[in-house]
């Protein structure tokens, strides 16, 4: 049963406006509708008490340097604090282990409260909600957990701000959610929850919605909230992979490396994932290599119903997986699948860029079939010296190629780069440390979206 409570939030958020956050002493009550600015006197407001539900916060082992996940990734960061955890922290961190074990109900729950109170809301998510797809909850509960590790948690959440423009979210839209949030803490957490862990939950709220709404805010200034992007060019290599081409009706700001999401005419809101496949060119043209997964929505779309004069809509480019430039060290590349894509950006960032530097690429795939683009990364081979390609087929089904990593090297001296289907990540992640390189120089996209992705 819901019950409505009023109360008087006044307290401090954990953060402060000194770490680029705004927050602070005053930072009260739920984010206002104005993108620039936090309340600074004691507000109240109405809040619903109810509840939802939490997916497990334990991700895979964290791996990699600068990344998008935070799951994956904070708990490894140097700037984790050492020090005992806030008080805010600890009263987040029990009601998150009071959810765990039900951690599906909160979500539908939490999703349930969300659009029967804002109906309105409804029209900007997917038409399926299915648990696979909760990310929002899901990564609002894992930023509360590290509201101490500001650094890594501020330049997450403003990227997610700024790429939040795309679904239309607005300012005013944020109450929203923390009321639904704290309406689903209030009942799933039933039995650790008080008025000092609600007022924590606030706080938590409230600096984190700050942050992705002045980063939209600022980001209003200098980027659209999304590009359309007419497809010229679709070519289909194997039945299952095509290789677009597209061009954007305004310039695209991005870096060989890096992914975006995008929403085609055929499933408007789902939004997925997708990786360049060619470095930044003169002409502004992009590309993505798509594979069709079974029963895929988005990617079977592209592969098989996308046509030259479709438009699509992109969202900003966001990825870490970027070359060092202030380095001339050797490039280990490997690629699995249509992993191969940013592989081949980061090839031609580097042969743009003229500095000669090893680079080291093992493109591997199930069958030789599926080395669908080995011609064009043999024939970059033949143009530039410092380039070694090697396809590596996998064996009785068996994946090959993190194996190969211990057969040639020594990799001591090289940055690797690592993109392709979760296990081989985590496999290529393994043999890489198992070898001696160590993490900082080891990139690659969030093992946890891959995941989530089913990719
Ligand atoms: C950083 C990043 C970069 C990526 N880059 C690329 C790239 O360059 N090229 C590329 O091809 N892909 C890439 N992907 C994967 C891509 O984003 C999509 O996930 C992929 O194309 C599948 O999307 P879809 O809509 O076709 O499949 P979905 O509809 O999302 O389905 C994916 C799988 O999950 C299953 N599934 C869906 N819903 C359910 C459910 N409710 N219950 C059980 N199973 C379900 C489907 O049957 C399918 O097997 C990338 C992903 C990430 C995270
Ligand atoms: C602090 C608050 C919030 C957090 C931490 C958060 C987090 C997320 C995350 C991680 C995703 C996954 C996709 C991505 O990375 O872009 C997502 C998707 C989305 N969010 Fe948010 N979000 C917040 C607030 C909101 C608000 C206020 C709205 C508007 C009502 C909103 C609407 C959406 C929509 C429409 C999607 C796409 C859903 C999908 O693809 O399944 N979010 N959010």
């Amino acid at each position: 049963m819901m019950c409505e409570a009023r109360r008087t939030m006044n307290a401090s958020a954990t953060m402060t406006a000194d770490d680029g956050l705004p927050g602070g002493a005053g930072a009260d009550g739920w984010p206002p509708p104005s993108p620039h600015s936090m309340p600074t006197t004691e507000q109240e407001r109405e809040v619903t008490r109810p509840a939802g539900q939490r997916p497990p916060l334990s991700g895979p082992e964290p791996i990699g340097p600068p990344h998008p996940d935070i799951e994956e990734h904070l708990p490894s960061q140097p700037s984790e604090p050492a020090a005992q955890p806030s008080p805010d922290a600890v009263l987040i961190r029990r009601t998150l282990s009071a959810i765990e074990p039900i951690a599906d109900k909160v979500a539908s729950y939490f999703y349930a409260l969300l659009f029967v109170r804002h109906p309105e809301l409804r029209s900007l998510f997917p038409p399926a909600m299915d648990a696979q797809r909760d990310r929002l909850l899901k990564a609002l509960l894992t930023a509360a957990e590290h509201i101490d590790n500001t650094a890594v948690l501020v330049d997450y959440l403003q990227r997610l701000g700024r790429g939040h423009r795309k679904y239309g979210t607005l300012p005013e839209h944020y109450p929203a959610v923390g009321e639904s949030l704290i309406g689903t803490l209030d009942k799933f957490a039933a039995s650790v929850w008080n008025d000092d862990t609600e007022a924590a939950w606030v706080r938590a709220y409230t600096t984190i919605s700050q942050v992705m709404i002045d980063a939209a805010a600022a980001d209003e200034v200098h980027s659209p909230p999304w590009w359309m992007a007419e497809i010229v060019e679709h070519e289909l290599r194997t039945p299952e992979v095509a290789v677009l081409t597209l061009r954007t009706d305004q310039p695209y700001p991005f870096l060989a490396g890096q992914y975006a999401m995008l929403e085609t005419p055929w499933w408007p809101r789902v939004w997925r994932h997708y990786s360049f496949a060619s470095a930044p060119r003169a002409d502004g043209l992009l590309s993505f290599h798509v594979k069709a997964i079974p029963a895929g929505w988005v990617s079977n779309a592209l592969v098989n119903h996308a046509r030259p004069g479709d438009v699509i809509r992109l969202g900003p480019p966001t990825g870490f997986m970027t070359v060092d430039h202030t380095t001339d060290s050797g490039l280990l590349c490997l690629g699995g699948g249509t992993g191969i894509a940013p592989i081949k950006a980061l090839l031609e960032d580097v042969a743009e860029h003229g500095v000669r530097r090893p680079v080291e690429v093992f493109y591997g795939a199930r069958t030789n079939v599926d080395l669908y683009d080995i011609d064009t990364l043999l024939r970059m081979q033949q143009r530039h010296s410092w380039l070694d390609v090697r396809p590596v087929v996998d064996r009785d089904g068996r994946l090959q190629l993190p194996g190969v990593i211990r057969e040639y090297g020594p990799w001591n001296e090289y940055e690797a780069y690592l993109s392709g289907p979760p296990g081989m990540i985590r496999s290529g992640v393994n043999a890489l440390r198992a070898v001696g390189v160590p993490s900082e120089h080891i990139r690659h996209d969030s093992v946890e979206e891959l995941v989530a992705a089913g990719y």
